[in-house]
């Protein structure tokens, strides 16, 4: 590559907007809202700015893991009191939070148009982070197939246990329907070791393919360990009171593993191509 091309990729690559991951599950209680939390700070510790969003409208608890009490969140965005940027607040580690609403019946049943003015809103946070990472709630409804439709990667939690791998595959089923080229990974939690976790991504990966036609990535797994309890408890991320157990390293390998493979990811042609014609007008 010459050096002008090499010096216009890394113009694009600074001007890009933020990459969005959606963590969603089919069962509920996998683990989605600690993967996010902890995720998000272990990724900021690699040196990326990370905006997370509490998006399990109707229960959020963003806010409870990391014990911040924030003033306003997704609730007011929507009865247009407060712009989405107005709204953000700075949790622990350096990662900005947009809070989600707890008990509210009306945001976990909004209609398309309110869906639509959220996921709107949620546009401003392109210019303001590397990484938006999205905590949906569990199981297939239009609010969380939306945010998922709507991410570069969606990650769908699961655990050994054979109803949470159930309900991801019929997640997966749900996503191969709605977008088959979805780019989708399996993070399994709370498993006994490395080999366990493996066999279950297998399974699940191979029939996606057979039966869906449809490529699943490996996040990577987190073992069962009590300090993720532990940390529950005491409303800290695991990341920051424990980060050398064994699911505070496996945590940052995912992280590393994550960005690595956005940064291996070329920028898309078309995007570069205009740019390209865009400078040379
Ligand atoms: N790796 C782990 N090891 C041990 N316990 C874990 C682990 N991950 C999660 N847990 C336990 O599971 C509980 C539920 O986790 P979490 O709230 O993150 O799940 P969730 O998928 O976000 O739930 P919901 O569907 O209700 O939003 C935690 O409070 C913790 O006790
Ligand atoms: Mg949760």
């Amino acid at each position: 590559m010459s050096d002008q091309a090499q010096r216009l990729r890394e113009l694009v690559s600074a001007l890009a907007p933020a990459r969005s991951i959606s963590i969603t599950s089919g069962k509920g209680g996998v683990g989605k809202t600690n993967v996010v939390v902890n995720l998000a700070i272990a990724m900021k510790r690699l040196g990326k700015e990370v905006v997370i969003v509490d998006a399990d409208l109707g229960l959020a608890n963003v806010d409870v893991l990391l014990n911040i009490n924030p003033k306003f969140n997704l609730y007011h965005v929507l009865e247009k009191y407060k712009r989405l940027e107005d709204i953000i607040v700075e949790g622990p580690g350096g990662i900005k939070i947009v809070p989600g609403a707890s008990g509210i019946t009306k945001l976990a049943n909004v209609d398309s148009k309110e869906r639509h003015y959220i996921l709107e809103e949620l546009a401003s946070l392109q210019q303001m982070a590397d990484y938006i990472l999205i905590d949906t709630s569990a199981g297939i409804n239009k609010n969380v197939l939306n945010f998922v439709l709507s991410t570069d990667v969606s990650i769908i939690v699961t655990t050994p246990e054979p109803t949470a791998v159930t309900d991801a595959y019929a997640m997966i089923k749900v996503i191969s329907q709605r977008a088959p080229t979805q780019d989708v990974r399996l993070l399994v939690n709370m498993a006994t070791n490395k080999r366990e976790a493996d066999e279950i991504y297998e399974r699940i990966a191979m029939v996606s393919r057979q039966f869906l036609n449809m490529h699943i990535g490996y996040a990577g797994y987190i073992v069962k360990d009590d300090v993720v309890v532990m940390s529950v408890l005491r409303r800290t991320p695991f990341i920051l009171e424990y980060p050398f157990s064994p699911a505070g390293k496996l945590v940052k390998k995912i992280a590393q593993d994550l960005i690595a493979s956005f940064e291996d990811k070329p920028m898309p042609q078309s995007w570069l191509d205009r740019f390209l014609s865009w400078l040379g007008k």
